[in-house]
C-alpha cells in the first residue's frame, strides 16, 4: 500500500493548562508533568518530522506555554524550515514571551475564545480568562503577527455567534474558526450540557452567513459542521495516516489527536522508534490506510472515496469498534445511536432554547 508524506505534525507539548473546558478533546486521562517529553526528546522528534518531509508544526497542548523550553522548540523548527504555529488559550501571553516567540521565528499564534461577554466566557473557561485574552490578542498584534481566533461552538455560546465574530474583528483577528464542538474526550463526557438544539443550529447558521457577508473582506470565517446533525459523516483528518499525526506529551503518535481514545490499539512511541518507521510500518496507523478495511455499507459505497468511512475515533467512542461506519452515517447500523441522542436533545426532556441559555450546566469539568 502506497503511504503518502504527512505535511502536518501537532507537536502536543504538555497537557497542562489553567482552563477547564468542557468541550476539551483531551483524553480524560491527562499526562502528569513528570511524563511529559524533554527538550532534547521533542527537538529530536522535529528533526525527524523534517526527515519525514513535514512543512508544518503546530504546538498545542493544554497550553504550550506552560513550557519553559517552547521558544527553543520554535527556534528549532524554524531553523529545520517549518511553518510554525502556537496555539494557546491566551493565559502566560506577556510581551517578553511574545517578543521570544517572535526572535525565535514563529510565524502565526491562534488564541481560543469561549464566548463575547466575560460573565458567560469564564463560566464555560471555569477560568477568569476573558481579559487576559482580550489583553494577549492586543500584545500579539502590537509584535506585528498575525492573529488567528478560534472559538468553540456549543448549546451555551451558539445564540452569540455575530457578537463574537464582531468580538473577534474587534481584538484584531485575521482569520476566526467557529468550530462546532466535536464529540471526544471531555466533549462526549459533558455531551448531554454541550449539543445544540436543531433550532438554535439553523439560527446560528444564518448568523454566520450573515457575517460572513458583512465581515468577509476583513476577515477569513470558518464553520466547521455539527457532525450529529448531518446524514453523511465527515472526511475525517483527510484520512487516517494520510495527511498529519500527532505527537502526546509523553511522545506517543497518533494519527489524530482523539486517538488515543481507542483502547484496543497500541500506538507506539518517539521514545522508542523513529518517527518515518512509525508512520510507515505501525500497525496503528496502517490499519485504516486505503479502502481494504472497511466493511459494508463502507465496502461497497461510492461515497467511500470523498468521506474514508468517517471518523475511526467516533466509530470506537459511540460502538466499541474502531472498524465500524461512523454512526452518523445515515446508512450505518449504529445511526440509532446518534439519532436517540439528538432527539433527547430536541425532545420532550430538555427545556426551550431560551431557558437552555439562562441555565448554568452541570458541566464535568477537565483537569478538576
Ligand atoms: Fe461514507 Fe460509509 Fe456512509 Fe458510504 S456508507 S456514506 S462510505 S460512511
Ligand atoms: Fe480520530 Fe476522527 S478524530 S479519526
Amino acid at each position: 500500500m502506497e503511504v503518502s508524506i504527512p505535511y502536518a505534525l501537532s507537536a502536543e507539548i504538555t497537557h497542562r493548562c489553567p482552563l477547564h473546558c468542557p468541550y476539551c478533546s483531551n483524553p480524560l486521562e491527562l499526562q502528569k508533568r513528570e511524563n511529559e517529553l524533554t527538550t532534547a526528546d521533542w527537538i529530536r522528534v522535529l528533526e525527524e518530522a523534517s526527515e519525514l518531509g513535514i512543512v508544518q508544526v503546530h504546538f498545542t497542548g493544554g497550553e504550550p506555554l506552560l513550557r519553559a523550553d517552547l521558544e527553543q522548540l520554535v527556534h528549532r523548527a524554524r531553523e529545520l524550515g517549518f511553518f510554525v504555529n502556537v496555539i494557546t488559550s491566551g493565559v502566560g501571553v506577556t510581551e517578553k514571551r511574545v517578543r521570544q516567540l517572535i526572535e525565535a521565528g514563529v510565524d502565526s499564534i491562534q488564541l481560543s475564545v469561549q464566548a463575547s461577554t466575560p460573565e458567560l466566557a469564564d463560566s464555560i473557561a471555569g477560568y477568569k480568562a476573558h481579559e487576559i485574552k482580550r489583553q494577549a490578542a492586543q500584545i500579539i498584534r502590537a509584535g506585528g503577527l498575525a492573529l488567528h481566533m478560534n472559538v468553540v461552538l456549543h448549546r451555551q455560546n451558539i445564540h452569540l455567534v455575530e457578537e463574537m465574530v464582531e468580538l473577534c474583528a474587534s481584538w484584531g483577528a485575521q482569520r476566526l474558526e467557529l468550530a462546532n464542538t466535536q464529540y471526544y474526550g471531555w466533549a462526549l463526557l459533558n455531551r448531554k450540557q454541550l449539543l445544540p438544539t436543531k433550532n438554535q443550529l439553523m439560527v446560528a447558521e444564518e448568523a454566520y452567513m450573515r457575517a460572513k457577508e458583512s465581515f468577509g473582506n476583513k476577515m477569513e470565517l470558518l464553520w466547521i459542521v455539527p457532525d450529529y446533525y448531518e446524514d453523511f459523516p465527515k472526511p475525517c483528518m483527510g484520512g487516517w495516516g494520510k495527511l498529519s499525526l500527532t505527537v502526546t506529551p509523553d511522545g506517543r503518535v497518533l494519527p489524530c489527536t482523539a486517538a488515543a481514545s481507542i483502547t484496543t490499539f497500541h500506538f507506539e512511541s518517539v521514545l522508542d522508534r523513529n518517527l518515518t518507521r512509525i508512520w510507515q510500518e505501525s500497525v496503528s496507523f496502517n490499519a485504516f490506510r486505503g479502502f481494504d478495511w472497511m466493511a459494508e455499507p463502507c465496502k461497497s459505497c461510492d461515497r467511500r472515496f470523498q468521506d474514508f468511512g468517517g471518523c475511526r475515533c467516533q466509530a470506537f467512542l459511540l460502538t466499541g469498534d474502531a472498524r465500524q461506519t461512523d454512526p452518523v452515517c445515515q446508512w450505518s447500523p449504529h445511526r440509532g445511536l446518534i439519532t436517540e441522542f439528538v432527539s433527547s436533545i430536541n425532545g420532550g426532556d430538555i427545556e426551550q432554547d431560551s431557558d437552555l441559555e439562562k441555565l448554568s450546566p452541570s458541566y464535568s469539568y477537565r483537569g478538576r
